[in-house]
């Protein structure tokens, strides 16, 4: 790289500047924000099949439609996030191939089953809880189009972990097969969301780079540690016991002391080796599949109006 460039650009991000699409940057901020951007778009579009399965079996009319909103903002926030990766020169078409060939990631979390209603208040509760940690900073992240798409999916996001954990008040307030079901939900889904926030400070390849060049604004331990000291009092109002025994409030640090996370079963589902990891990965390459007549139809829309104008 250009040092004089490179010095330049890092003094624009040091002053909290937003790096927008025709600026300079350097290969490597323009190749990290493709790869995380893209996966993040991934993980969104990803994450619509788990709770897919629950529309047809939602137990009334209203959670169905606020499952189906939920839906279909997680397809709208994949679509922001597509744009805002392909202002970078990449496209949806190399974005996609990468994931349906494996040389793309999306967050493990939706590699795990949903396997009752009470799952569906457990990924909103805890899942866009997460989500909502993690996103909150990017905000300020320094690459705009990045920045900007994430203040319109915050707002969402609040909404989505709003109406899973009222889903699951409902259920803790109801029969005990049902405050059952909800302790069990949380005992399956607590791990892998700790998981969403990544490997350990030491041992984040990326992180250093990310956190030099603004755009990872807090780091993977610090977001997890806020996501384990803000949700652990919502289990105590919902009146779940989280499942680590070695969970306990540290007045001194002021944070919870939590147990330590299975990082042999994240490697294990970021390699492709989650639950249900292959079932995900064939439904979005049947969907793309399914899907080309409408991408063609719109292609073959655009050529004639474009033919018409040209008359
Ligand atoms: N699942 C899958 N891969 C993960 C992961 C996870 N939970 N956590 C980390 N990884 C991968 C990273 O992508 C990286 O691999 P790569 O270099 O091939 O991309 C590797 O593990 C090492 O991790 P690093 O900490 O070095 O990587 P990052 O600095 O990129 O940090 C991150 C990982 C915190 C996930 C960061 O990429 C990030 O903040 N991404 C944007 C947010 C995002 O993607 N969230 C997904 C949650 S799902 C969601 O938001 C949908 C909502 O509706 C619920």
């Amino acid at each position: 790289e250009d040092p004089e460039r490179l010095a330049a650009f890092e003094a624009r991000v040091a002053a909290d500047e937003y790096i927008e699409p025709n600026d300079w940057m350097p290969e490597a901020y323009r190749r990290t924000l493709v790869r995380q951007i893209s996966q993040h778009a991934h993980s969104e579009i990803v994450g619509m099949l788990p709770e897919a399965n629950w529309l047809t079996r939602a137990p009334s009319l209203k959670r169905k439609a606020i499952l189906l909103a939920k839906i279909q903002d997680e397809g709208g926030h994949g679509l922001y996030l597509y744009c805002a990766a392909e202002t970078l020169g990449t496209s949806r078409e190399e974005m996609i191939e990468a994931l349906h060939a494996g040389r793309a990631k999306y967050s493990t979390i939706f590699n795990y089953p949903t396997l009752n209603w009470a799952d569906i208040g457990a990924i909103g509760w805890l899942v866009d809880g997460a989500a909502i940690m993690n996103q909150v900073p990017l905000q300020r992240t320094s690459y705009g189009p990045y920045a900007r798409a994430m203040v319109r999916i915050c707002k969402e996001e609040s909404f989505h972990q709003r109406q899973g954990y009222d889903l699951l008040l409902t259920m803790v307030n109801g029969t005990p097969a049902q405050r059952a079901m909800a302790q069990d939900a949380l005992n399956r889904w607590w791990w892998p969301a700790l998981m969403m926030f990544g490997p350990p400070d030491d041992n984040s390849p990326n992180s250093a780079q990310s956190m030099r060049w603004r755009i990872k604004r807090e780091t993977n331990d610090e977001l997890r540690q806020k996501f384990v000291d803000a949700t652990v009092p919502q289990a105590e109002l919902l009146g779940l016991t989280v499942p680590d025994p070695d969970l306990r409030w540290n007045e001194e640090r002021g944070h919870y002391d939590f147990g330590s996370i299975n990082w042999d079963e994240f490697y294990a589902v970021v390699r492709g080796e989650g639950p249900v990891a292959r079932e995900r990965m064939d439904a979005r390459r049947a969907a793309w599949d399914n899907g080309a007549w409408v991408r063609d139809a719109a292609a073959a829309f655009e050529a004639k109006r474009a033919s018409r104008k040209a008359a």
